[in-house]
């Protein structure tokens, strides 16, 4: 998929970020050290909204039961071997933040997978 526009750089503050909504996934987008970043908002421990954590050194804290993760490679703090979905970014020639987010992620919580497993219906 194309890259497409998230939100106006203008609009993070270094060390900041925010939820937006791309081609119907919801998005991190935080500025770090002058760079735009994006992951996926959603913890794959169960499902919380990493936007509503805090953003501190480069690493979201989930709200929901505090496991942190790198805003920049996905890595679980204490646990490289958990990652959140990392999406390429980049800036416009006219101050937008892009993010170039696959069409389907694949699940990334215990929840999502059983959730999506139950979309599915019966196997037949
Ligand atoms: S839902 Fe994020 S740590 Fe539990």
């Amino acid at each position: 998929m194309p890259y497409q526009r998230a939100l106006p750089f203008g609009a993070l503050a270094d060390g900041d970020a925010q939820r937006v909504v791309v081609a119907g996934q919801a998005i991190l987008v935080s500025r770090i050290d002058g760079v735009p970043h994006a992951v996926t908002d959603v913890c794959p421990h169960n499902g919380a909204s990493l936007a509503e954590g805090t953003l501190k050194d480069g690493c979201v804290t989930c709200p929901a039961h505090l496991w942190r993760f790198s805003v920049v490679d996905g890595r679980r703090q204490g646990r490289p071997d958990v990652r959140i979905a990392v999406f390429p970014c980049r800036m416009t020639d006219d101050g937008w933040v892009e993010v170039d987010v696959p069409e389907q992620v694949a699940p990334t919580s215990l929840r999502e997978a059983l959730l999506a497993h139950a979309r599915q219906g019966p196997v037949r």
